[in-house]
Parts: structure tokens; sequence; C-alpha cells
């Protein structure tokens, strides 16, 4: 939510920081500006719309520069437009910040500082910001230790109320960006002679692969061969360098159309990756190192919390069922925005687990937040190494799905899901779950990476379905047990990429209410696999039809009675229950696809949007 990428180096900067941006574009696209620094001072340029757009705008350089910062947003505090786009600039005109996050108390600092004569021009809390680190830099005596910006910053800083990941640069310190982090992500590149900041780690692989994720209250301080470290609130320095351990082809679109295709063909790498190293054949069981637990804690486990937001929580919802079921422990699933205000009474040996991609989700994070501050011990399924979750939790599993760039999740809830099977299989073995039953799930895994391909094999067929329905307002999705979560999951693919209308239910719901939404132009979406409830999903099935409304099915491989009831049909293979929802969302992620693309919508880039919500 909100992209930054800063440079500091030999090269020319206008060039970095656009294609920077554009691989940042998924955290955010209403506006987006750069500042540079020439010989003549600052040079800023900023504009609503695309990227493309602002590329356009900077046009040919008149004067060379190595240096700046830049942005493309979200918009929290002002309507998309030039003017409030970023950068912002302190009162002097010589100061140039960017801002991802909320700064809370920016009404009482703006009325201050419009007391002491400063004017605004934008309606965003973070010219606030620019100005009040502005204020502090010109009150201070001019330091002959080289200090004077950075710690303006931290003066300013120390005002604040909020989240904010942020790069600054002055006239007066030509050849130093800072940053700062609180809340919001920020990552500091290390080139040859060059130094980054960015909101994600994956705009820098063409550049490099070695980073510091830097944390809540870190300051850094880039020059072109140089960097350091503090913390705002001692002062200290404490960072660690990682190796980014993705190809720079990772992050690259390839010859898809769109990411999300992208990620959804590469599915079945996506459960390779997240299984490799993690089965027991012997014990017919899974091992998760990284959970930091002995066996005898995992037994005394009494109940599973799982926290998440969006396509997570769904995944989240699939894990509880399969603990539930599988496992035999206790377990739920519950939006992290409504769990932090709750207040529920729940056993000591209760562990919770916030699922998130991103890794940096406000609400996920308040979430476990919060239930570490109760004395719980807080475990993350995350894909982002180095993000706030991972850190800041108990221990976990990383996902290991690479970068995930399509805005709408795809590649991430399968890898959520198949960890959550790892967790149901260590769990289950640990208390009734027979030796027979964990090789079945073990196979089953192994044949996941084929049965996925399988299902990508029918992407035209599924095209076809797509195309058809496209002109459809409204479209529901039922599914029962394991597959409701899936429904859930579809139904958000849909609106959130075609914008059309989709909700997901529980099948038998239906008749309790959402019935009445059916008729001949509202198609249903029917989970139908061949299993215990097969019956009863072909008389909701009937039900539909008895009203005229038209049904694609999604059903199991040499089912032979389904095609007398359904329009349109998609066949999946068959898995154990537990991981069937790998395999039932992938036909209805490209549904969703193919209907967002004949109604030619932006796929990677859907309305409203953005990707990583880092504010509540
Ligand atoms: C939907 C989608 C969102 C995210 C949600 C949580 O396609 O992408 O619903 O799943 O914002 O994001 P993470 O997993 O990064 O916490």
């Amino acid at each position: 939510m909100c992209g930054i990428i800063a440079y500091v180096g030999r090269r020319e900067v206008r060039p970095i920081l656009l294609d920077g941006l554009g691989r940042l574009e998924y955290r955010g696209y209403d506006s987006a500006g750069i500042a540079v620094l020439t010989d003549s001072g600052l040079e800023v340029q900023k504009k609503a719309g695309r990227i493309a757009d602002l590329s356009r705008h900077v046009g040919k350089p008149k004067k060379p520069s190595h240096q700046g910062i830049s942005h493309t947003r979200w918009a929290t505090h002002g309507e998309p437009s030039d003017v409030n786009a970023h950068p912002h600039l302190d009162r002097s005109g010589k100061l140039a910040l960017v801002h991802n996050g909320v700064i809370e108390n920016y009404q009482p600092l703006k009325r201050a500082l419009t007391e002491q004569g400063h004017t605004f021009h934008s309606a965003t809390d973070t010219e606030v910001l620019a100005h009040l680190i502005g204020k502090h830099y010109a009150e201070a005596p001019a330091s002959s230790n080289g200090r004077r910006l950075i710690d303006a910053v931290r003066s300013a800083l120390h005002d604040v109320k909020g989240t904010y990941g942020i790069a600054v640069m002055h006239e007066d310190y030509p050849g130093v960006i800072i940053g700062a982090r609180r809340g919001s992500p920020l990552v500091l590149g290390i080139g040859e002679g060059e130094m980054f900041l960015s909101s994600d780690a994956t705009a820098l692989l063409p550049y490099t692969q070695k980073v510091v994720y830097l944390k809540d209250f870190d300051v850094a301080e880039i020059k072109a061969g140089q960097f350091a470290v503090e913390t705002l609130t001692s002062g200290d320095t404490d960072y660690e360098i990682k190796e980014l351990d993705f190809a720079p082809e990772a992050a690259e679109r390839g010859d898809y159309e769109h990411f999300m295709l992208k990620e959804i063909h590469e599915q079945p790498h996506t459960i390779e990756n997240a299984v490799r190293g993690r089965l027991n054949q012997e014990e017919a069981s899974a091992q998760l190192g990284g959970l930091n637990m002995t066996p005898a804690q995992l037994r005394d486990i009494e109940r599973v919390v799982v926290l998440g937001c969006g396509t997570a929580l769904h995944a989240g919802m699939i894990g509880a069922h399969m603990l539930e079921n599988e496992a035999c422990v206790a377990a739920e699933a519950d939006f992290a925005s409504e769990f932090r205000f709750k207040n529920r009474p729940l056993q000591r040996n209760t562990v919770f687990f916030a699922v998130s991609q991103s890794g940096e989700t406000a609400d996920t994070l308040g979430a476990m937040r919060e239930a570490r501050r109760k004395g719980f011990r807080a475990l993350g399924i995350c894909n982002n190494v180095g993000s706030t979750i991972a850190r800041e939790s108990d221990g976990g599993v990383y996902m290991h799905a690479g970068p995930e760039i399509g805005v709408a999740a795809t590649k991430s809830f399968v890898s959520q899901v198949a960890i959550f099977g790892l967790l149901t299989l260590c769990l289950g073995r640990m208390r009734y779950m027979s030796a027979s039953t964990g090789r079945e799930i073990i196979q089953a895994y192994e044949k996941l990476p084929n049965q996925i391909n399988r299902i990508l094999e029918q992407e035209a067929a599924i095209a076809a379905i797509a195309q058809k329905y496209s002109s459809a307002k409204s479209m529901l999705f039922l599914g029962r047990q394991y597959n409701y979560p899936v429904a859930l999951e579809a139904a958000l693919k849909m609106k959130e990429i075609s914008y059309i209308h989709a909700a997901g239910f529980p099948a038998a719901e239906l008749k309790h209410g959402v019935i009445a939404l059916i008729d001949s132009q509202t198609p249903s979406v029917c989970i139908c696999p061949e299993d215990s409830l097969h019956e009863k999903n072909i008389s909701t099935i009937q039900e539909v039809k008895a009203r005229k409304g038209p049904v694609i099915a999604v059903a199991t491989e040499g089912d032979t009675e389904i095609k007398h009831h359904a329009d349109d049909l998609i066949f999946v293979p068959r898995t154990v229950e537990m991981l069937q929802p790998i395999l039932n969302i992938l036909p209805l992620q490209l549904l969703a696809y193919h209907a967002a693309v004949a109604l030619g919508r932006d796929v990677d880039k859907p309305r409203n949007l953005a990707k990583s919500v880092t504010v509540e």
C-alpha cells in the first residue's frame, strides 16, 4: 500500500526510479511522483494516474541527476490528484519527502504549524510531516558533524503518532538520503557504489541481491558508497545484511499477459516449494522446524486460533477445519481486524497463527501483537522473508512461494492451505492420526503438482465458460465443509478483478434466504466433489436448476452423474478431502481471471485496491 523507491549512486537516477516504481506499482496506483537533485536544486514531478503517465510527464531529463526519491500512491488522506501525489516539500522547498503509512496526529500538528505561518498545498498527512522535518531542520544550528538532516528527521519522528516508511532528502545535503520506518516496510539495498531504499525487496532484484530489512524505529542514512543504520529509540545500530534468495526473473512477468496468470501457472511449483524438506516419510508425518516448539509443546496445544484477512483468512478457515477434523485439535479462524478488538477467554495453551502473504498487513499484525501482549504464543505463516510478522512472531513457516505481484492473491492461497495440511499432519500424528492416514496424505502431496498441471491444461475450456457468463451482474458460489472457504475465495477473486458482484455461501444455506437471488441471469458455481456430501450437493444444484438458475459445477474427474444436472462442468482430479481445496480453487481462479479479461479489466491492478494493506 504505497510504494517508495530511493536511489543514490553514480547512475542517472530517473530511469532507476521509474523502473522501481513500475515494480512497486502493485502497492498503489492512483498517482506517482519523483524528486531528484540536480546541480540547480530539487526537481519534483508528480502526476495523478499510473506510472506510465508519470514516465511520459518526466520525459527526457534536461540535467543529470544521481540521487532521488519516488512514490506510487494508494490514497488515504486526500483524493488522488497531482497536488496530493508525493513527493511533498517543506516550507523552504529544499526538503522533499515520500511516505507510506498514516500520520494519525497530523491534524493537531498541521494546526500548530499553520499557527506558526506554514502554508499547506495538499490534503495529505505527508505534507505535514515534510513541514515538521523542515521546521526541525530550520531550527537546528548548522552542525559540523553533518547530522543536521538526520537529527531533524529523528526529532520530527518523535512528535508523530502513526505509521511510516519514509525517504527524505535536502538540497543542502547532496548525496544523502535518510530513510526511516515504523509500521510500514522499508528495505535498504546495498549495491556497488550505490544504495537504495524500497518498500519491497523484489523491486531491487535487477540491481542487488544484498539487503537490510529495516526494523520499526530504524533510521538509515544512505550515500553512494556507504550506509548507516541507527534506532530512533536508543541510537544503537543493529542490522543484518541478507542475500535475497530468488532470481531477478522471479519478479518479471515473462511471456504471460498478466502477473496473475503467471502466478496461477506457477502453482505446481508453489506446492513443491511449500512442501520441500517438510514431509517425513519414515514417521508418516511432517516436520516444521521453524515453529520453534518441542514435541512436548506441540502435543500440549489445546486450541489453535488462525488470524488473517481476505484470501489469507480463507486459507486459515480451511486450515482450522483441517486441524479439527483430521488432527483433533480445537481450532477456529477469525478476521484479524475483528479479533483484535474482542476480549475472548481462551485456554492458556492456545497457539495463534497469523497468516499473511506480505507479512505486513496492519490488521493481522495488530491482532498478532494483541495475542502476544496477552501472553500467547503467536506463529506466522508468511511469504515475505524479513517482513514484520515474520520477525515479530515466535516462530512460523515460510511459504517460499516467490514474489506474488498480481494484486489478486492466487499462489499464496494454495501455499497457505498446503502449509496448514503439513501442520495438520504434524499435530495429527502426535495425537490420533494413524500412520496409514499419514502416508495417504503424504502420497496425496506428492501427486498434487501433476494434478494441478492437469487442471491448467483445461484453461481454454474454462476461458470459454468465463466468456459465456461474463455479462452476469451477480454470481453465487456454493460449497460445503472444506469447500465453503473455497466458495468464499472464488467469489472474492471474481469480484475483485472482474467487478461482477459475487458472494460465497455454505451450499445448504441457499434455502435459508439466498435462494431468493436465483434467476435465469444469475449463475451459481457449485463446488461439488464426489465425497460424502455429493448427494446433498446434487440436491442444491437441483434447487438452483428448478428456479432456472444456470449452474457451473466443479466436479471430480470420472463423476458421470453430474453432467445430468449442471449446465457447464469443470473436472478436477481427486485427492484426500483436506487437500481438495487446493485443486478446487484452481479452475475458479482461472474463471475469475478470464471473466476479467473478457470484460477488459486491468487484472493486475484492480480499481481501488492495492497489495499489502498496511493501514488499519
Ligand atoms: C485478495 C487479496 C487480499 C489479501 C489480504 C491479506 O486477492 O489479495 O484479500 O489476501 O489483503 O494480505 P496478506 O496475505 O498480505 O496479509
